[in-house]
């Protein structure tokens, strides 16, 4: 997960950070907030805590968390830097390099990439002293998000006030580098294995873990899609933003995913939904009697293939999970199951397949082409292929 830090200075503007926070937590992003004593003044700890559910940094020397030392550990923890709102004496000691309180001194140990977004009446911000702080932090490479032009909370209008929250934020996820680039799309991630019941005690399920079905639902998350996650039994956290269904059967999971199928716009079929169910299922306990016992199973129904049929906008990313003839088999199913891409793995490589972090994949896609990904974390597989799957939409 990523980290930004806030960092919030004395200006009535401070309120809006309670937003800035929210919407940093829908994107999946670990806020950690350091507050100063005049910003204090505006906004409380307990307000800010509650939001982003971590501890806010007020004091340099708390005894509170003596193990480490915190402006250190919090710069590097930082993977961007914000400062929302920035008052005039915030960019005064930055620019000087004075480092006096939790906010100035953790941010001279940072190495993730600053972000300013100033707010203060407009004489002051339009001072030559504040602007020359200005110019001197952008020569130093902290890039400031400009103030807006409107009625100031002192009676004055004009530039000054913080810029908007969706500006902030959205520069905050360009400088993580994450890509904003499936807004307003519905997308349905099936994850897990099933569990077909045998007795009120046994059932049969598969080897599947879930991680590569909750990395692409996280992924798909944090670049702005609204994600529904139908997900067998695991022992995975749901990812910060995502609904979550759960499901215990193969037809569980048929249910769930072909009664949302038609408002969305994609589904990413990563579930190991088992093939076969018993036949019948025991209302008692199978006692044993000394003799062998035989199951009879029934095939399940083929969800994949069924959404297939029933297809209009959505695109359909399946899975294949072979031990022979790789690419012949994932061919066959891309086709007979009418995907857009399948993504196919031989799950007896080493680092590839079950209940590892890793995994290895050649893509097929509709349109004849074909594609390796090469070794790389589950979460690192999943935007590859929501890059290749939603590539010229
Ligand atoms: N799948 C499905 N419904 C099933 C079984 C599989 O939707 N009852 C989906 C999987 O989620 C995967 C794709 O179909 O995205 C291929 O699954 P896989 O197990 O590789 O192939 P199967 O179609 O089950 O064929 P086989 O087991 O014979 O290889």
């Amino acid at each position: 997960m990523k980290c930004a830090v806030l960092g919030i200075t004395g200006s009535i503007a401070a309120y809006k950070a309670c937003d800035i926070i929210s919407a940093l937590k829908k994107a999946n992003i670990d806020v950690r907030v350091i507050l100063t004593d005049a910003g204090a003044k505006f906004i409380t700890p307990l307000a800010l805590e509650s939001i982003a559910h971590t501890p806010v940094v007020t004091d340099m020397f708390s005894r509170e968390r003596p193990w480490e030392v915190e402006h250190i550990a919090l710069a590097k923890r930082a993977d961007v830097f914000l400062v929302a709102p920035a008052s005039a004496n915030f960019l005064g000691k930055a620019a000087c390099g004075i480092a006096d309180d939790m906010l100035t001194t953790t941010i001279l140990a940072t190495k993730a990439p600053v972000l300013v977004a100033p707010a203060m009446n407009t004489n002051m911000y339009l001072h030559p002293q504040v602007q020359a702080n200005i110019q001197a932090l952008k020569a130093r490479g902290y890039r400031m998000i400009e103030p807006a032009n409107g009625m100031l909370a002192c009676g004055d209008v004009g530039i000054g006030r913080l810029a908007e929250v969706d500006c902030i934020v959205e520069a905050a996820l360009q400088a993580l580098q994450i890509k904003q680039d499936l807004v307003g799309k519905r997308i349905l991630v099936s994850a897990g294995p099933t569990q077909e019941r045998i007795d009120p005690v046994r059932y049969i399920t598969n080897r599947s873990s879930g991680k590569m079905g909750y990395a692409l639902a996280e992924a798909a998350m944090e670049r702005g899609a609204a994600v529904t996650l139908v997900s067998g039994p695991t022992n995975l956290q749901t990812p910060a933003g995502v609904t979550r269904i759960d499901v215990q059967s193969s037809e569980d999971m048929y249910n769930e995913l072909t009664a949302r199928f038609a408002d969305c716009d994609a589904v990413l079929m990563a579930a190991a939904p088992a093939d076969f169910t018993p036949e019948s299922v025991a209302t008692q306990k199978i006692k044993k009697d000394g003799e062998s016992l035989s199951l009879l199973l029934k095939p399940t129904k083929d969800i994949l293939a069924s959404l297939g049929k029933l297809k209009k906008q959505q695109r359909l990313l399946g899975f294949a999970a072979e031990t022979q003839s790789l690419e012949e088999n994932a061919q066959i199913k891309l086709k007979k199951k009418n995907l857009d891409m399948i993504a196919a793995n031989d799950v007896t490589a080493e680092g590839v397949g079950f209940n590892v972090e890793t995994n290895a994949v050649t893509v097929y896609k509709a349109d004849g082409s074909k594609e390796q990904s090469g070794l790389m974390t589950k979460r690192a597989l999943a935007d590859w292929l929501l890059d290749r799957l939603f590539s010229g939409v």
